[in-house]
């Protein structure tokens, strides 16, 4: 919505949440405190709120107003109740229909924002129309369907340079009016219309493809460590076949963020409804691998440390899901902390941006300053920087590509390690010599030398 205020000065956009505090959040006078960490947002907020972009908890005054409503709320994997595990959570999307419905006047265009299970327009149509028939005021809607495709860390490039954008809905001129705003700073060429169904599906298939691409790259990773191969080496020749394509081939300790996977199970449960179990089946095993990946890190840092971890000190470096962002969902590094915790590890963890009560959330362990170290019981502790972190430690994990890391000097760190001290390197960001160098022993992810 930032970047759709800053591209259309003649917009007026209103961002709506019943979060107070939420929203006060966003209006904060200093920009470094917005919720979400992004780069380059800062600056696309600071240039246009109060100007035409605007955040509130005025929900039902703006929808009322609006001749467009976007529903742009979270639709986590539901965890209890039919689809349990893998469904998405529907609720705050209903509710959201719900209150447009009650909320709008005159024409309004409601735009699907969310990524959502194939054929929920068709539920929202029915509870908009519905509404229209209650009361009967003069209101009537259109659904559209406008998936999302940007990626954290990138979000500002990739909005306003997007490779496409997605626009599903049966109504010629709603379709047009959403084209029209897109078409402010967006190649025509770039816009493309669809049906409702088949938006709503696309944004599953193509997180469904990214994601089979990494747990494809991390399966052959696993076989190169076994083989002597290298990953990247295998990466680089197979990306250069241009049917394949050189991008997102990096192995890695497995796929996190709030979207890969929750879409996978949700396309699962959808085939499974439809009656394609072999189909379900070759997407769920997307994920199966992923998961997998995740508990085999973990257990090869247990191997390689002597069969054990208990009272040793480990530094974390990087807890969230990727680089240049502070979003921890399904980060590797919950999982893999998880089971070092329950293998008795001491971990000093240390990332950017995360902060530690999100890191205490994500463990469901508060950060303390283990008591016996030999007692079995898992701790962690924040590390302010990556000195401390590595300060006595027996091995270093390296868990989320932050750049600050490729640059690390291994002389210096190594200096304060206990050893023999180990670097577990699971996004290959290190210069192999130089830690090599520094007298510690290295694994990298994919790499069949180390
Ligand atoms: C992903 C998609 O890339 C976006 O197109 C989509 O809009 C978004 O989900 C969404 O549905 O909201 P995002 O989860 O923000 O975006 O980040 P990605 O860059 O896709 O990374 C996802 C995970 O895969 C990260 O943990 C990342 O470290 C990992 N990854 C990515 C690899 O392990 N290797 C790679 O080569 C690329």
């Amino acid at each position: 919505m930032a970047v759709i205020a800053d591209r259309c000065p003649e917009i007026q956009v209103a961002v709506v949440d019943i979060n107070q505090a939420r929203i006060d959040a966003w209006n904060d006078a200093d920009l470094s405190r917005l919720p979400v960490y992004e780069p380059g947002l800062d600056v696309v907020v600071g240039r246009v709120r109060g100007r035409n972009l605007h955040f509130s908890t005025s929900v039902e005054e703006q929808i009322a107003l609006a001749d467009m409503v976007f529903i742009s709320v979270n639709t986590p994997t539901k965890s209890k109740g039919l689809g349990a595990g893998q469904a998405s959570d529907l609720r705050w999307v209903e509710a959201c229909a719900r209150t447009v419905a009650q909320a709008a006047a005159g024409h309004t265009i409601v735009v699907e924002k969310s990524t959502l299970p194939v054929r929920t327009a068709a539920a929202i149509k029915t509870i908009l129309e519905a509404a229209q028939q209650q009361d009967g005021q003069q209101r009537t809607f259109s659904v559209l369907s406008n998936p999302e495709f940007l990626a954290e860390g990138t979000a500002i490039r990739d909005l306003e340079e997007p490779d496409r954008v997605l626009i599903g809905g049966d109504d010629a001129a709603a379709t047009e009016a959403l084209a029209r705003i897109y078409g402010h700073w967006v190649d025509a060429a770039k816009i493309l219309r669809t049906n409702l169904w088949s938006s709503e599906l696309s944004k599953l298939a193509a997180n469904a493809f990214l994601a089979q691409r990494i747990s494809s790259i991390n399966s052959i990773a696993a076989f190169c460590e076994a083989s002597g191969a290298d990953v990247r080496e295998v990466a680089r020749a197979i990306g250069t076949d241009s049917r394949i394509g050189p991008k997102f081939l990096n192995a890695g300790p497995g796929f996190g963020g709030s979207c890969f996977q929750k879409d996978i199970l949700n396309l699962v449960y959808l085939c499974r409804h439809f009656a394609l179990p072999e189909v379900a089946d070759y997407w769920e095993s997307v994920v199966t691998l992923n998961t997998w990946q995740q508990h085999r890190i973990a257990q090869l840092v247990v191997q390689k440390l002597f069969g054990t971890v208990t009272g040793k000190r480990l530094a974390v470096l990087g807890f969230a899901f990727k680089a240049d962002t502070n979003d921890t969902r399904e980060a590797p590094a919950i999982r893999i902390c998880g089971d070092l915790l329950e293998e008795g590890a001491q971990l000093a963890i240390h990332d950017p941006k995360v902060v530690p009560a999100q890191m205490a959330r994500d463990l469901k362990q508060e950060a303390a300053e283990a008591a016996d170290a030999l007692n079995g019981t898992g701790s962690w502790a924040l590390a302010q920087s990556v000195e401390e972190a590595v300060a006595g430690a027996d091995a270093v994990l390296i868990l989320t590509e932050w750049r600050q890391y490729q640059q690390l000097n291994w002389q210096e760190l190594a200096a304060r390690m206990r050893r023999p001290a180990w670097v577990f390197d699971a996004r290959a960001v290190v210069n192999p010599e130089a830690v090599r160098a520094a007298g510690l022993t290295l694994w990298r992810v994919g790499d069949g030398e180390g």
